[in-house]
Formats: structure tokens, C-alpha cells, sequence
């Protein structure tokens, strides 16, 4: 994106990755292993946080008025919404109002029923995700022939939450939510299970040790990283803002985002602000 005939404009190309919580580093992890001189800049809505037991238009409202201003104050290159909940809901809104690049993150659903063997695939989202039309749509065009359950919990997601801030998790609670989707008739028959929500990547041990029989788990992390790689092009690696560090922005102030430090500092976010909304 940089203009390498003018020396000012010598600048890395910048992505905000954005989501109601941390689920999104699972996205922004990808994307950093794809683009290590990528500038990035997270940012969780906590202050909307679980998006997944929203309705629909509080959603579009919602997520719409955080990404206006995030974008207002950080002026990135490409925004990422790595939220399937706020994806499948409002990016049709977001893409009105901005100028550059947004990409959304949607379930696997078609590469998940391209590669099940059985022809059984499962999708674990938010409540919101599993019950919009979107991913209903998604369903009927990309997973026909095959039986397709699903689960909406809002429990993974909290569980995503405590274990970012060092808290453990609990593996009743988790094979109790799995057993939601394996013990539905058909379960035994499961080979492929989508991860719908960003946040559920960040368990991805504790869900497959929580799985009654292996299964393929499959996001959308990789590719989302693919395609801000296609529309960014290359990237000089010799910019010369090289020194500016990866920050994570919250739109509220709450203790846990402490006890997040660690975590984040794991994912290259080291510095940590603000913007209240
Ligand atoms: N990480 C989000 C997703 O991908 C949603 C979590 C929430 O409920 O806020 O759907």
C-alpha cells in the first residue's frame, strides 16, 4: 500500500482486527504468522461484550458506531472483523460507511463440507450465529448432501475469556457443551466440526480432549490471514516505522483486562489503551 517513490509515505501497510473480546486473536495470530511486518492494531469491544446473545439490529447498531470510531482514532489501511457474530450480521452495514478494505470472518462451512468424509459436520458459533440467516444461507449453498448440527454456546466464549486472563477452565462445563452437538442424533457420525466464533480456536485442546471421538476442527483464521495478504500485496520490510509496536484497544475499563496482560503480551500486544464507547 506504501508509495515507495515518496520517503514519507514509507510506512508499513496497518490492520485493525477487531472483535467484542479476544476471540480474535485467534484471527490476528494467523494473520501475524502470514504478515510478520503487518502493523496491527486489536481491538475488543468489551465494553458490547458477549455480542452472541444480541439481537440482530442492536448488533448492526452496535458494531457499527465502535468500528466507526476505532477507525476514526487508529486510520488503518484494512479493518478485519474477526467476529463471526458481528460478521454475519453487520458487515453489509460497515462496508457502507468505510472506504477501505473490510473483511469479515464467516464459519467453514464450505470447506468443512468439502472435506467430511461421513457427511456429517458440525458447527459450534454463538447463539446469534447459529440462528442467523447468514449462516443458515451459508448452509443451504455450500453444505448440500450433508446433515449439518449445530450449537450455539455462550459458554465457550466465556470460557475463551477466563483462560486469556490466566483463569482455568472448566473440562465438565466444556464436554457438557460438546455433548450438546456429538449427542444429537447423528453425533456418532460427526468427522468435521466447525469453529464458528473466533473466541473457539483459543480451546482448541480443551475441546478436542472434551470430544467424545477425533474430529477435524476447522476456522477461518488462516484464510481470513490469506486474504488480507491478497488485498494488502506485498510488504516492504524495510519501512521505516518498523519500531511501532502491536497495541490493544478495549472500549472499557475492567480489571480483568489486567489479569489479560500476559496473555496479550503473547500475542506481540504489549501496549494496552483505551477508547471508550
Ligand atoms: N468472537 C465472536 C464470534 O466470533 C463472538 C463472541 C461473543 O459472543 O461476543 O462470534
Amino acid at each position: 500500500m506504501s508509495d515507495s517513490s515518496n520517503p514519507n509515505s514509507h510506512k508499513r501497510p496497518h490492520a485493525l482486527v477487531f472483535d467484542s473480546g479476544v476471540g480474535g486473536l485467534s484471527v490476528m495470530r494467523e494473520i501475524a504468522v502470514l504478515l510478520p511486518h503487518l502493523r496491527l492494531t486489536y481491538a475488543a469491544d468489551n465494553a458490547g461484550f458477549p455480542y452472541g446473545l444480541k439481537a440482530e439490529r442492536e448488533l448492526v447498531a452496535r458494531v457499527s458506531a465502535v468500528v466507526r470510531a476505532l477507525v476514526e482514532s487508529t486510520t488503518p489501511d484494512i479493518v478485519v472483523i474477526a467476529c463471526n457474530t458481528a460478521s454475519t450480521t453487520a458487515l453489509d452495514a460497515v462496508r457502507q460507511f468505510l472506504t477501505i478494505p473490510v473483511i469479515g470472518v464467516v464459519p467453514a462451512i464450505k470447506p468443512a463440507a468439502a472435506a467430511s468424509r461421513t457427511r456429517v459436520i458440525g458447527l459450534l458459533g454463538t447463539r446469534a450465529t447459529v440462528a442467523s440467516s447468514y449462516t443458515g444461507a451459508l448452509i443451504d449453498e455450500f453444505a448440500v448432501g450433508c446433515t449439518v448440527l449445530t450449537h450455539g454456546s455462550p459458554e465457550l466464549v466465556e470460557a475463551a475469556e477466563r483462560k486469556m486472563q490466566g483463569l482455568p477452565v472448566d473440562a465438565a462445563e466444556l464436554a457438557a457443551v460438546v455433548g450438546h452437538l456429538f449427542d444429537q442424533p447423528g453425533g456418532d457420525r460427526l468427522d468435521t466440526v466447525v469453529l464458528g466464533c473466533t473466541h473457539f480456536p483459543l480451546l482448541g485442546a480443551e475441546l478436542a480432549a472434551a470430544a467424545p471421538h477425533p474430529v477435524a476442527w476447522m476456522d477461518s483464521g488462516s484464510a481470513i490471514a490469506r486474504r488480507v495478504s491478497t488485498i494488502l500485496g506485498p510488504i516492504d520490510i524495510h519501512a521505516a516505522d518498523n519500531g511501532i509496536p502491536h497495541r490493544a484497544i478495549f472500549t472499557a475499563r475492567v480489571p480483568a483486562i489486567e489479569r489479560m496482560s500476559l496473555g496479550l503480551t503473547g500475542f506481540g500486544l504489549a501496549e494496552i489503551d483505551f477508547l471508550e464507547i
